[in-house]
């Protein structure tokens, strides 16, 4: 069962953009479907290494976020880069506590993930998306 679904109210009019949200959210849902039926003996790997590719691609598609916002000049960058950037903290600060035993990766941290990318698509991706469709009718 998916944890987050995608559906047209998602979307931010940029197939690229939409697209790279749709792995996203595929990978999250992936992963959470893995947590319940990857054998235990593998499941500390498995966790390390789906949270370090949950943060490569969220720089790969933030990098691609952020230029495209710098091409249709939305004013608000610098305040989005910086949401970008503490997700990206609070990601290596799972993996850090999780190599070092201080925090169990649960269905409770994947709703924080999931809950932080549903929040930020529907929120903050949302208003540059605005932006851009305002600014195309002008
Ligand atoms: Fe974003
Ligand atoms: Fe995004």
């Amino acid at each position: 069962m998916p944890i987050i679904k995608w559906d047209d109210s998602l979307s931010v009019q940029v197939k690229e953009l939409d697209e790279q949200h749709k792995k996203f959210i595929e990978s999250v849902n992936e992963f959470h479907d893995a947590l319940l039926h990857v054998e235990s003996d593998q499941l500390h790997d498995f966790k390390k290494k789906a949270l370090e590719s949950m943060r490569e691609y969220a720089v790969f598609h933030f990098i691609a976020e952020e230029q495209y916002m710098k091409e249709i000049g939305y004013p608000d960058l610098d305040k989005h880069k910086k949401i970008h950037d503490q997700f990206i903290s609070k990601l290596r600060e799972y993996e850090v506590k999780f190599s070092s035993g201080k925090l169990i990766f649960n269905s409770e941290i994947m709703k924080t993930l999931k809950n932080w990318l549903h929040d930020h698509l529907l929120t903050e991706d949302r208003k540059y998306s605005a932006f851009a469709l305002k600014k195309q009718r002008q």
